[in-house]
């Protein structure tokens, strides 16, 4: 069988280097081109020495000419340049796009968070992620609309912890929408490869936790509202009454984001709470661990833990593998939702692939392992 040629865009970068390391052991794919900025014209073993099969490719400079003409095209890059690089792009192929650009629905909050152009959205790359529920009163996923998609839109790292941890929570109306509270213990990678700030130099940052961005202004938190609002299309309109909401397509969701960097290359860890809504509180623990239990049943990617046990970075390193937990507090009346995930592989190239297979027609684990790497 052919396998669809490749284009990484991005290649010499930790998302673009971890999307080299699923494609170079997936059977569907081959890397037949690899772009960068900076590191044109070096070999990609100068900067991917963990894939030997690559090492002789030469990154090539980042142009639409140096893209068009492959199967798939991944673009790896920063905000703001993938937007206006896949102008360029021939539509005749299928492209995922790593960075912000294509995932936002709102040009206000583009602008917000973000500033610059905005570009229309994409369809975004999160099969699970549940968008209402069918006649049959079963969750509908976005892999329904990954089904026919040329033009993916993967979601951010912090996001998909976040979303992954609480949708439960939201689709089936547990909580109220408008004060919750994510607090996420982040690894180096989500900063990307370029040195930016010296607090991420390992004399700073080894041995040390610290936040940043705080105070409302981190750029995930728009695209967090955006997947709860998705996840809360699937209340009854009960529910929908019952917990405030103004109108019947969309909540009141209101989300506080803290993330703390914390000494570990890759993996996020994410604490999510709101208070329990009057149904929620009504409602046993084991009940609402069944509802999580029932929104991630056949899920292959998502794995709600043993009540006894507690999701860990270090059990998801190098999978595509969430692990989920729920708990109750129920003396502070808030229900929290956990979920660990490995930021560059779930929250970023796993997910893609795991997207592209499904836009493909391919098993949609193909290629894509839930084994991490312990200790
Ligand atoms: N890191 C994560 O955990 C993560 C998770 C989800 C999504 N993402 C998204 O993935 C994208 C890449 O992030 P990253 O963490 O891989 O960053 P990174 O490690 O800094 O890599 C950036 C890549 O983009 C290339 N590049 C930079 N400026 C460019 C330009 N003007 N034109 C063409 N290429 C350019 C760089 O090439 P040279 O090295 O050759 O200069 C490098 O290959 C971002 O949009 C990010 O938000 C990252």
């Amino acid at each position: 069988m052919s396998k669809y040629t490749v284009a990484v865009a991005g290649a010499s970068g930790y998302a673009g280097g971890e999307m080299l390391r699923i494609l170079a052991a997936h059977p569907a794919f081959e890397v037949t081109t690899v772009t960068g900025d900076s590191s044109a014209g070096s070999k990609l073993g100068r900067h991917m020495l963990h894939i030997p099969s690559l090492k002789d490719m030469v990154i090539q400079p980042t142009t639409p000419e140096a893209l068009n003409g492959h199967d798939v095209i991944v673009l790896a890059l920063p905000h703001g340049v993938s937007g206006a690089l896949a102008e360029k792009l021939h539509a005749n192929c299928a492209i995922v796009d790593l960075g912000a650009d294509h995932r936002l629905e709102s040009s206000e909050a583009w602008a917000q968070y973000y500033g610059g152009d905005f570009h229309q959205p994409w369809v975004y790359g999160m099969p699970e992620l549940i968008v209402g529920k069918g006649a049959d009163g079963g969750y509908r996923r976005q892999r329904e609309k990954l089904q026919s998609a040329s033009l993916i839109a993967g979601p951010g790292c912090n996001v998909t912890a976040v979303t992954l941890a609480f949708q439960p929570a939201l689709a089936a109306g547990l909580v109220q929408p408008d004060d919750i509270v994510t607090d996420l213990a982040v690894g180096y990678s989500g900063a990307g490869k370029n040195l930016k700030r010296p607090n991420l130099l390992a004399a700073e940052a080894l041995g040390s936790a610290t936040p940043y961005s705080v105070g409302g202004v981190h750029r995930h938190i728009p695209e967090i509202v955006q997947n709860l609002k998705q996840a809360a299309a699937a209340l009854s309109n009960d529910d929908r009454n019952g917990l405030g909401f103004a109108d019947q397509s969309h909540g009141d969701i209101v989300v506080g984001f803290t993330p703390i960097l914390v000494p570990m290359a890759r993996g996020i860890l994410a604490v999510v709470s709101a208070k329990l809504s009057d149904k929620g509180e009504a409602m046993s623990d084991e009940s609402i661990r069944g509802i999580f239990a029932e929104v991630y049943q056949g899920q292959r990617f998502i794995e709600l833990l043993d009540a006894a046990e507690m999701p860990a970075t270090t059990n998801v390193l190098g999978s595509n593998e969430a692990q989920v937990q729920v708990a109750v507090d129920r003396n502070a009346k808030r229900l929290y939702g956990f979920a660990a995930i490995d930021n560059l592989n779930r929250g970023t190239a796993g997910q893609a692939v795991q997207s592209l297979n499904i836009a493909l027609g391919l098993p949609e684990e193909q290629g894509l392992t839930t084994i991490g790497v312990a200790p």
